[in-house]
């Protein structure tokens, strides 16, 4: 991928440089790396507004252009910030979708985008505007075979999320989106488990993809942030509109926050990886444990698609005790591994995942976010929590 550095020269940069210098500004003596957050509601604007280009804090914000700038560049198409992942989520979902439309969606992607599109619930926006909505599954065909079934009605959006959180089953992106396109449909994937570093959906023919910042981009636990790419201007105009007009806006402090920690994604998240596949291997040869699924293991049902489209499988694994008492227990005897949600960040942690409901999950499943702790240290709890 190309990119401008701060001499205005163009050069081809490997994720890691990337993530390090994306969205920097020009090098000018006496000024930081990265500007420090702008806090602003109204900016200095005399005169004719458009000839400004920061006039009202809704509409832009220094400190988010950088940050999406650093974005577009990792994800190969013009990016808009948004206050959390679900922001981002509700705002392709309310303007890529028309009232009477058609959404196919995959039946165990992230509960809470589930619950918007499909629960009326006072005020749904999508109950209220006649969308209809129908699930399959991610692994197999069933996405492919929902799409060419509604026929003449056509498809307005397919939306994927590839692993998906928590099962981390995964469609093939490029697939989908050549057959989806032909069909008349827009694509967008949910990207949150692997970030751009590892999967690029607009590469991969996907018109929009939306993350939640929250997770590995921004890796420390200490934000809530999503953004929105797009492949076509004129829908990245429409979301912009959408986030100016209904006041969805992310906080400059979290835009900076979360430019700073892009730069060490590469090596935060590689180092996840790397354990993420030790300690699912290790997983594998636990008595207790059954069901171990990570897109990195060559035995996985993921693993084929998962190695044609991602450059390595993320930090999430998911496994099976044989009942909540054993998931207990497991957390009891743990030193390192946090019970709490969430995923992607520096601290190993888990959860239960069947204590919320929602997912089509057994009593005992677990979804573990591996963290960056020594991958010994990491072991060595598990076969203590796990004995
Ligand atoms: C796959 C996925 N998408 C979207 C979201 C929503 O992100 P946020 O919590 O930042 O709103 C989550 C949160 O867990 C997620 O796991």
């Amino acid at each position: 991928m190309t990119m401008h550095d701060g001499e205005g020269t163009v050069s081809a940069w490997q994720g890691a440089t990337q993530v390090v210098r994306a969205g920097l500004p020009p090098k000018t003596a006496g000024t930081p790396y990265l500007p420090g957050p702008v806090f602003a509601a109204p900016y200095h604007a005399p005169g004719d507004p458009s000839l400004t280009p920061y006039t009202y804090g809704r509409f832009h914000n220094p400190s988010w252009t950088h940050y999406e700038a650093a974005l577009a560049e990792l994800e190969g198409g013009p990016c808009l910030l948004f206050p959390s992942g679900m922001a981002a989520t509700a705002a392709v979902l309310a303007t890529m979708v028309p009232p009477g439309g058609t959404l196919v969606m995959p039946q165990e992607c992230y509960y809470t985008t589930r619950v918007i599109a499909s629960q009326p619930f006072d005020g749904a926006w999508f109950a209220s505007q006649g969308i209809r909505v129908i699930m399959a599954p991610t692994a197999g065909d069933g996405l492919l075979r929902a799409l060419e079934a509604q026929g003449d009605r056509g498809v307005s959006l397919l939306w994927l999320e590839t692993p998906t959180n928590p099962g981390l089953d995964v469609c093939d992106i490029a697939a989908l989106a050549a057959r989806a396109h032909e069909l008349g449909a827009l694509v967008a994937v949910d990207n949150t488990t692997a970030t751009p570093l590892l999967q690029k959906p607009l590469a991969l023919g996907a018109d929009l993809c939306v993350v939640s910042d929250t997770k590995a981009m921004t890796g420390h636990a200490d934000l809530v942030l999503g953004h929105v790419a797009a492949r076509d201007p004129k829908h990245h105009e429409a979301l912009r509109l959408w986030r100016t007009r209904m006041g969805v806006i992310p906080g400059p402090m979290e835009a900076w926050l979360a430019h700073r920690s892009l730069g060490t994604l590469h090596v935060r998240l590689m180092q996840q990886c790397r354990t993420a596949l030790a300690v699912a291997e290790f997983l594998e040869t636990c008595e207790a444990v059954t069901h171990v699924r990570y897109p990195g293991l060559h035995t996985d049902p993921s693993h084929a698609i998962a190695s044609k489209q991602m450059t390595a499988y993320g930090s999430v694994v998911s496994f099976e005790l044989p009942s909540a008492h054993a998931v207990e227990r497991f957390f009891a005897q743990s030193q390192l591994v946090y019970e709490a949600t969430s995923f992607g960040g520096l601290h190993t942690s888990a959860e239960r995942r069947a204590r919320w409901g929602g997912d089509v999950v057994s009593e005992g499943f677990v979804r573990m976010s591996v963290g960056l702790e020594d991958v010994h240290d990491l072991i060595a709890d598990l076969a203590v929590a796990l004995g």
